[in-house]
């Protein structure tokens, strides 16, 4: 580990969002919110039904609504505003709890929650609101397209040319939250250890990337990211 970073990145995933109430993926009994992700998270299952995946959707929109960000958040907030370097944030997660903790460089691969895509003409529709079959397209007018913008299992990930760049170009990889078990997102460690950064992961277990990672820290983000965050400002006092 060095005293002081140029460019960090951030890898989080559910865990991070966790302490403010929301379900992770692989909990305990493998459903989310009560779902097989493959009955409501694949392309197959959206195409065969596509108001039944609306509405799983749909009826997540009023909790995440309400999610407050949580002190793992802040703390990532913190750093962005303390430290003298560029920081990112490459987030599997489809809630809006970094922006509303106050973080920029948000790069969200998985899509957003409150945004709808249209198939037609890939206009990008930012809504809280429900959205169904009927919805028309505000863009080119068209009935019937309209679709969470969730990256679906089988679907290309979002922001990828920016995310590679990052993973090139930054000095220390910092995974918090996430069990490193769907790709390409489990990969990014290798990619990041290959371009020389340090690798750090922040998990409440241990998790499947383990060999990659330099320096692990269990436990809960809410507790573990605000201490590592002041660590990492304090070298920067002391060097
Ligand atoms: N603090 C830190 N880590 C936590 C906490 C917490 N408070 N609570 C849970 N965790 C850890 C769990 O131990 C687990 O390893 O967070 C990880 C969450 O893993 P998953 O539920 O698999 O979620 P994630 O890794 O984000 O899933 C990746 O899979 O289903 C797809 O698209 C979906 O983005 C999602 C992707």
């Amino acid at each position: 580990m060095k005293n002081q970073y140029r460019k960090i990145l951030f890898l989080t995933g559910a865990g991070i969002s966790a302490e403010s109430g929301l379900a992770t993926f692989r909990s305990e009994n493998g459903l989310w919110n009560n779902h097989r992700v493959e009955d409501v998270a694949t392309i197959d299952a959206y195409y065969k039904n596509p108001d039944y995946v609306h509405d799983f959707y749909n009826n997540m929109k009023p909790e995440l609504w309400n999610a407050k960000p949580n002190p793992a958040h802040l703390a990532i907030t913190r750093l962005q505003k303390e430290y003298p370097a560029e920081i990112n944030i490459v987030t599997q997660n489809v809630d809006t709890l970094h922006e509303k903790a106050g973080s920029k460089n948000i790069y969200h691969i998985h899509g957003q929650i409150n945004q709808a895509v249209c198939m037609n003409c890939r206009h990008v529709l930012e809504t809280w609101g429900d959205v169904s079959s009927e919805t028309i397209c505000e863009n080119c007018q068209v009935q019937g397209m309209m679709k969470p913008n969730i990256v679906f299992f089988g679907e290309n990930l979002l922001y990828m040319d920016k995310v590679e760049d990052l993973l090139r170009t930054s000095d220390l990889f910092v995974s918090v939250g996430t069990s490193g078990v769907v790709f390409p997102a489990a990969s990014f460690v290798q990619t990041a250890k290959y371009y020389g950064a340090d690798t750090v992961e922040l998990n409440l277990e241990a998790t499947s990337n383990n060999f990659y990672f330099d320096k692990h820290i269990m436990g809960k983000a809410g507790t573990t990211l605000p201490k590592f965050v002041e660590e990492l400002l304090s070298d920067i006092k002391n060097s």
